[in-house]
Order: C-alpha cells, then structure tokens, then sequence
C-alpha cells in the first residue's frame, strides 16, 4: 500500500486486531488513527516503517452469528472484514498489511507457535475452574468477577462457572522476568499510570492462563485445532496475539521484529504487556518495546453502550467528514483523544471548536493569506530568499516592516522583538522526533499548531500589506517584503510537515500550490518522503527549501470555516 523512504532503522506499529463481528467505530478508528499517525511520523523521520492492522475472526460469536443468518463463519466473516477494510481506506490509514486470523499465513504460523510452547513444557494439559465471560470470551479471576457482581465487566451480561480439562501456558513461570522487563522499561508500558496498574495487578502473583478450550458437539468448524489435540481449540485469544507475528514473517519483513509499539486501549492492556511478552519471550523471540494502552472515547458526555446505542460509528465519521473533511475528523481524533489516561469525548462543539481554530483559523487561514499577499504584491510568484531571521543580512527586512507601520501612523510596537522562525522549525522538528519514543503522537500535531500560531504573530508584527503600501518610501522596503513573505510561505511548508501525519490529504494540497512536489511523490500522497525531516525541515538554505522564482497557487480555503449553529452532522 505504501512505499517507504529507503533505510534507516525498522520501525513496527500495530493496533488490535478487531472482533470481524463489531460494526466499525470510533474506538476501532481511534486506536488505527493513533498507529497510523505514529507510522507517518515515523516515515517523516526517515525510518523503514511497517504498520499493520487487522480483524480477529475466529471468536464463538463470529460462528454464532453466522449460524444465525445462515451463513458460514467464512462468508460472514468476509463481510464484515470487508466493512473494516472499507471503514479504514476512507479514514485514509496507511497501513502495510491487514490481517485476517482466518487467513491461512496466520493458522499455520500460530499452530506452529502453539506447537513449540507444546513441545518446550511451556503448554501442559491441567483443569480449569473459573468465572467465563461468555460474552467476552475470557475466564476473569475471582477478585475481578466478585468486583463486578458476577457479571461482564464488559458488556454487563451473567458470568458462567465452567469447568474444563484445558491446556495451559505456565505465565507463572515467567514472572520474576517479566516483572524485570517491565520495572526497567525493557518493554516499556505506557503510558506510566498504566505500566503501575500492571505491575499492581502482578503483585497476586501470576497464574497459568488457560489457552484452549474443548470443542462441543454442535460447535462450527471454526478456528485452530490444538495442535496433537483434535478435541481442543486455541482460546481465540492467544491465537490472535500470534497475528503480530504472522504478518512479518516473511524474509522481507524479518527486520521488522521486534515490535516497535502495540497500541491498544486500556481494556486489552493484560494481554498485550503480560501474556504476549511472556509468550514470546518463551518462544525465544525479543517482546516488543512499547505497550501503549490508550483510555476510552465516550460520546457527548456518555460512555458509548450497545444498550444506550449511542456508538459512534463509522457513518457518522462519515457525515463528519463530508461537511468538514475526513483530515478534520482525523484531526479530532489525534489531538482531542484520549491518549492518556483519562476518557475523552467525542462533542459536536468542541469538534467545531478545534476545527476553526486549528484547521480553519490556523493553517488554512494563514496558508490563504499568505499566498494572496504573494499573489497581490508578486503576481503570485516567490521573490527573495530569507533565512528565517529576516536580515541582508542583519535584520533589515524587520527593520522595513517597523519603519513602514511607523509611516502608517501605527501604534508603535517593540522594536527589540526579533522573530527567528528558523529556530522555532527547529524546536518544532526536534518536538516531533520524540513521537515515537514516547508513543505522544499529539506532539507532532502541536508542533504544527504552535509553529502557526508564530507564524500568525510575525505576520501581525511585521504588517507585510503595511509595508506593500509603503515600500517604495522605505529603503530596502520591495526587498523585505519579498523576503518576509518568503519567510512565512516557508515557515509554512515547514508546519505543513507536522500537521501531515493527522491531515495528510490537506498537506498534500498545500505541497502542490506550494510547488512542493519535490518533497515526496506528487502523484502518490502516501509516498515515502524523499528525506527524513531533519533535511526537511531546513529553513530557506535547505535542498528542500523554497526557491525564489518559484509559483505559489492560491486557491480555496483548505479548510472552510465551520459554522456553530448548524446541527451536527448525521
Ligand atoms: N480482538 C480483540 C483484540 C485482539 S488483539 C490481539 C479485541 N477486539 S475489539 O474489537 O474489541 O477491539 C478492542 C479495541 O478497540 C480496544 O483495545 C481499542 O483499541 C478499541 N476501542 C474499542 N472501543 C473503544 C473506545 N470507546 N475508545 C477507544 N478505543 C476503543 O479486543
């Protein structure tokens, strides 16, 4: 789906793989956009990025619901796959694989990590007594059933006693390890509200974790047979976990383990920062480096819930993005969401809110701005070239713009004030290379924002249409407006690539008025870049730099203004 810029060190994102029976929402959306924004950074910053993400299909409800529209597990899950897949090429996720459990790459490679778990001792065959969750399919520990009344924390619905001959994965095994990997930050869990709630939580010791479950008479043929064991079925759970595996195992994608970051929500956080290491770390294999559980996006005030029916689904993502853009509903989600760990809510308001004054209000307006002045003073067409510190060398252009606001009669302003827009891409490009490390994929946004927000203040300061109308009174005075109005377009192609990872249609945009095309393919928006951001990012002297002479197209607001009055969308 995507090409990369060449080299640099592997770098491997994944989501959960989601339940094929769900329709599409904006939790599925949420965690996808979180990874795939983190797979552009990654890409921005030169690294060799492999993002994957998928559907989980072999659950009992997947059969159930099949069976009850007649269908075969296949055909149904089919379907709904193709719902996910769809859902995720509109939010524009530039992912490099979509798994399906049901794949056969993924059966035989997950059998043959069961397999070897199987022959090491690290799977044995025992009893099992416990809380089943039917509805979620898991067993729960007394303490966390008890603390739920007996019922699914999940979906509310009765718990089950079960017993059952299953196999097991001796997690017990491998807790003094474990424990070490996580206090040391070896795999590091994030965010640290998080990493203390696992390590809390392992204070009770760990159990073995039951991975099979017996197959009953009646039961579809559907998911992984233990492997020597026709009457058992791998617990869907610890199949799926094996898909982050299953995807790079080719010799092309090796390079790509271990994982750089799984990021998931709160819910799967167990899995993902206990069982999955552990399962690794016994099959010889290095444990991935980030677990990044996110919290819960709730809708208008309230937690989203079957019974409330009040998911937001794709659909409404849609009717979002046809009246502001799908990069808008992006935006949302990548700056208002809830990456930490508090819940964070999806409310009309606020979403128009953010949207005029980041999109709108923000780069959209000052992109318009800009180009109209390059329009109006320079027929459109870039004059000088500027360092970013507005000198021929020594502040002279600055100096213009105050002499001429002083000629209009304006307010005096404070005259010591320099701009060094140069420094503030640098700031702004050293914020973002933190993204990855940290899982924050808010900085890379926020850079953007505040690198636009100077931008805003240095044309407010330096009154560039001030200076058209005085400029031929003012020594140097055509010069300096060539030269601020280079640095604003610039220090905008340079913002530009710190609002691409959320808004990459819009950015795209804005690289082809602004003759950018030599940033990365033109034709493709998804292309790898053609230099990490570092070289990028060079203010006015860089190879990438805008070139005096060169055409800046103004064209129609990238983003229109959203009115507050109107309904929200459905
Ligand atoms: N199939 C398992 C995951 C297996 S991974 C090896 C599963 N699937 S799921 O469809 O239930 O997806 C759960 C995930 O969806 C959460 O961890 C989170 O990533 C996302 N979200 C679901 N609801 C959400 C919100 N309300 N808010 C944010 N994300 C949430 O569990």
């Amino acid at each position: 789906m995507t090409a990369h810029t060449p080299g640099g060190d592997p770098f491997y994102v994944t989501t959960p793989i989601y339940y094929v029976n769900d329709r599409p929402h904006i939790g599925h959306c949420y965690s996808t956009l979180v990874a795939d924004v983190a797979a552009r950074t990654a890409r921005l910053l030169g690294r060799d990025t492999f993002f994957l993400t998928g559907t989980d299909e072999h659950a009992e409800k997947v059969s159930r619901s099949a069976a009850e529209r007649g269908l075969s597990p296949q055909a149904w899950a089919d379907q709904n796959a193709a719902r996910f897949r769809e859902a995720f090429d509109f939010m524009r996720f530039s992912h490099d694989d979509f798994i399906r459990t049901s794949e056969d790459r993924h059966k035989t490679r997950a059998s043959a990590m069961i397999q070897q778990l199987l022959d090491q001792g690290d799977i044995e065959l025992g009893d099992y007594h416990g809380w089943y969750d039917p509805s979620q399919e898991e067993y729960l520990t007394e303490t966390t059933a008890k603390e739920h009344g007996y019922k699914s924390p999940v979906t509310g619905k009765p718990l089950e006693q079960r017993t059952e001959q299953n196999y097991f994965f001796r997690l017990d095994k491998y807790e003094p390890w474990l424990r070490e990997e996580i206090e040391s930050g070896a795999v590091r869990v994030l965010p640290e509200a998080r990493k203390n709630e696992v390590l809390g939580r392992m204070k009770d010791g760990l159990n073995k974790v039951p991975v099979s479950r017996r197959i009953k008479p009646g039961d579809a043929d559907w998911g992984i047979t233990m492997p020597g064991d026709p009457e058992h079925r791998v617990y869907v759970w610890i199949e799926a976990l094996c898909n982050y595996v299953t995807a790079i195992d080719t010799p092309e994608r090796a390079k790509y383990w271990p994982a750089s970051v799984h990021f998931m929500a709160k819910d799967i956080l167990w899995f993902h920062a206990v069982i999955w290491p552990a399962m690794l770390h016994a099959l010889g294999k290095e444990p991935p480096k980030v677990v990044y559980a996110h919290a819960y996006f709730i809708a208008e005030g309230r937690k989203m819930s079957k019974s409330l029916g009040n998911f937001i689904e794709i659909d409404q993502l849609r009717a979002y993005a046809a009246r502001y853009s799908v990069d808008a509903v992006r935006w949302y989600l990548a700056t208002q969401g809830p990456l930490g760990a508090t819940d964070a809510d999806w409310a009309y308001g606020r979403f128009v809110e953010v949207y005029n004054a980041d999109l709108a209000n923000g780069i959209g307006n000052a992109t318009s701005r800009v180009a109209q002045m390059i329009e109006k003073y320079f027929e459109g067409v870039l004059a000088d070239r500027c360092d970013g510190r507005f000198g021929f060398p020594d502040g002279k252009a600055l100096q213009a713009a105050l002499a001429a606001r002083e000629r209009a009669g304006n307010p005096p302003t404070d005259g010591a004030r320099t701009f060094e827009l140069a420094a503030s891409t640098d700031a702004a490009a050293r914020r973002a290379a933190g993204v990855l490390a940290s899982g924050q994929i808010d900085e890379s946004t926020a850079a953007g924002v505040t690198l636009v927000r100077e931008i805003d203040d240095f044309i407010t300061y330096a009154a560039p249409f001030t200076l058209a109308k005085h400029a031929e009174h003012i020594e140097h005075g055509q010069r300096a407006l060539g030269a601020i109005l280079y640095s604003c377009a610039e220090a905008l192609r340079i913002a530009s690539l710190f609002f691409y990872p959320a808004c990459p249609d819009k950015m795209a945009e804005l690289w082809r008025r602004w003759g950018c095309d030599h940033l990365h393919d033109p034709n493709d928006a998804d292309s790898g870049f053609k230099a990490p951001l570092a070289e990028l990012a060079e203010f006015g002297t860089g190879k990438f730099s805008l070139k005096p002479g060169q055409k800046i197209e103004k064209g129609d607001p990238l983003f229109m203004r959203g009115d507050p009055k109107l309904d929200a969308p459905a």
